[in-house]
């Protein structure tokens, strides 16, 4: 059993939801505050040991390296301006993880996408994080996964409960046998209705996922969407091995919708030491006007 030391992180999206904002800008590099959602995400799997991040990218978003790429001339500019703060924010970013790149050419789902990361895992269990899921924890979800992953040897699915009217919109697990890891996953449905989903247990973007997985993503046919689901790989990975869903706690955020990225911004806005005061006084005072 390998450390988990490797993520993949899933970006080719074209980001459709948030148009016309994502005509131009890739969705992942939306700022909460003043941070893209992308450096969340990486910063959790840093937080929680990952030292190489493969991002499954489109040829589309060079705009992704650049945000993370060393900046020599931006960062002597800010120090030879007194800016050493920001300076530190800047530099920090080539620091975070080892990142590399991978295209996906075609938008054939989230299953081939990881899929693409088959010789960057080499053979090891690899976490996978998406984008569109921001999750405020202590300990970073990623890092409470992998706890389960290092008790048992197994794939690991992030899982938080949602609301009936909601379970068409995720993968959904039917929770098998409960063990002190965590429950063991008896089969997984990608986006069920919700008069045939087996639970409101659903998969948050989070995932510790072993080498098998990499064979059963070759072999599986379209799915939900026309799209190759990893979700249907890992059912099929379930009915070969344990895998076990993690509950993690947090508080998570849907950033891939308008209302979810909103939450988020005004969350982490109020989170702010420099911010956080003078922006909370504003709420209280346009809540009193809000009818
Ligand atoms: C993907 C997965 C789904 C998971 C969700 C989490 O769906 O396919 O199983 O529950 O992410 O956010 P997407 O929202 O990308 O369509």
């Amino acid at each position: 059993m390998n450390k988990i030391t490797k993520a993949i992180i899933p970006v080719a999206g074209l980001g459709t939801r948030f148009l016309p904002a994502t005509k131009a800008v890739p969705k992942e590099l939306l700022p909460i505050v003043d941070k893209p959602t992308l450096q969340y995400i990486i910063e959790e799997a840093a937080a929680s040991g990952i030292e190489e991040v493969l991002l499954v990218t489109s040829a589309q978003k060079p705009e992704i390296g650049k945000h993370f790429a060393k900046d020599v001339a931006l960062e002597d500019f800010l120090r030879a301006h007194g800016k050493d703060a920001l300076c530190e924010k800047v530099a920090h970013l080539s620091d975070i993880v080892t990142l590399s790149f991978v295209n996906q050419e075609a938008p054939l789902g989230l299953g081939h996408a990881v899929s693409l990361g088959r010789d960057f895992a080499a053979g090891e269990a690899v976490a996978v994080l998406l984008g569109d899921d921001v999750v405020a924890a202590e300990p970073p979800a990623l890092a409470q996964l992998i706890q389960v992953y290092e008790e048992t040897g197994a794939s690991v699915l992030g899982v938080q409960t949602v609301a009936e009217a909601d379970v068409s919109k995720y993968g959904i697990v039917a929770p098998g046998e409960a063990t002190a890891s965590g429950c063991i996953v008896q089969r997984l449905v990608e986006k069920p209705a919700a008069s045939e989903a087996p639970s409101n247990l659903a998969i948050m973007g989070r995932y510790v996922i072993t080498p098998p997985i990499f064979d059963l993503l070759d072999d599986t046919a379209p799915g939900k969407g026309g799209e190759i689901q990893l979700t249907d790989a890992l059912n099929t990975l379930a009915g070969q091995e344990n895998v076990y869903a993690c509950a993690f706690s947090g508080r998570r955020y849907d950033v891939g919708s308008q209302l979810g990225f909103l939450e988020a911004n005004v969350e982490f806005g109020l989170a702010r030491a420099d911010i956080g005061e003078a922006f909370k006084d504003y709420l209280r005072t346009l809540c009193a006007h809000l009818d």
